[in-house]
């Protein structure tokens, strides 16, 4: 059986880091259209990089939770196809050991220079004043995050892993930002599909079933449920 789990902010929310709609969530205290849109980077990248540079410092001091730790399991132990396709820019899937894996927004630990393209692991933060350490144009470094209005990464993996699942499972995310949205539609009917979420999503009808509570509770027993056959 080939499966593929889809995650969203909210598998790391009890790790202690903040979503996106929720009523603490980040949408709540910065617009998107000020720090998560090529627009905005050009218009003010000083505000842009403050707002990645402060979740990317937040990163040493979060560790992965159960559900993390559960998926990792699931991808060691499980014989027939996997991909984890995650929307989240942390780096707790990683460090929980996943490793087939997208990683569909792209990374807050990697940073891309707009001179060359190169793309380099980064943790320090980043400035306008930051040389790219392959080209040494100064002023080009970003955060190598998906902004909206971009092409999410990975996606002919992504959709070639979707059209050979049998299994699609959601978590942690309110179903609002496509394509991540439109798995669903794109496989019901051919694969089962499962939702794994604090509450209804936008897309729960869509699934064939639907579970709600924390994800650190629903997905280590799911993940038992899977590997008991
Ligand atoms: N366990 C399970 N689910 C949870 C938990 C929890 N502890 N806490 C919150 N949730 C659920 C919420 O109910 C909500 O449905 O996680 C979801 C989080 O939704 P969003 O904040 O919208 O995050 P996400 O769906 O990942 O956003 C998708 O939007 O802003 C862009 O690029 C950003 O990747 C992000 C994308």
């Amino acid at each position: 059986m080939n499966i593929v789990i889809l995650t969203g902010a909210g598998i790391s929310q009890e790790s202690g880091i903040a979503t996106f709609r929720d009523a603490d969530g980040l949408w709540n205290k910065m617009r998107v259209e000020d720090v998560a849109t090529p627009e905005a980077f050009a218009r003010d990248p000083a505000l842009v990089h403050g707002f990645y540079n402060a979740r990317r410092a937040q990163l040493p001091s979060v560790m992965p939770n159960a559900a993390h730790l559960a998926l990792a399991d699931l991808d060691a132990r499980w014989q027939g196809g996997l991909l984890l396709v995650t929307q989240n820019v942390d780096d707790l899937h990683a460090r929980a050991g996943s490793r087939r894996m997208v990683a569909m927004h792209g990374a807050l630990r990697r940073a891309r220079c707009q001179a060359c393209d190169a793309v380099q692991d980064w943790d320090a933060d980043l400035s306008t004043a930051t040389p790219c350490p392959a080209c040494g144009a100064v002023g080009g470094m970003r955060p190598h995050i998906v902004w909206f209005g971009e092409m999410p990464m990975g996606m002919d993996q992504i959709e070639t892993a979707l059209a050979a699942c049998d299994l699609f499972v959601s978590i942690g995310t309110s179903g609002n930002v496509y394509p991540a949205a439109g798995f669903v539609a794109g496989v019901r009917g051919r694969a089962r599909t499962l939702e794994l979420n604090l509450e209804r999503s936008a897309g729960t009808r869509l699934f064939d079933e639907a579970r709600h509570g924390p994800a650190t509770s629903l997905v280590p027993a799911w993940v038992a449920e899977v590997l008991a056959g």
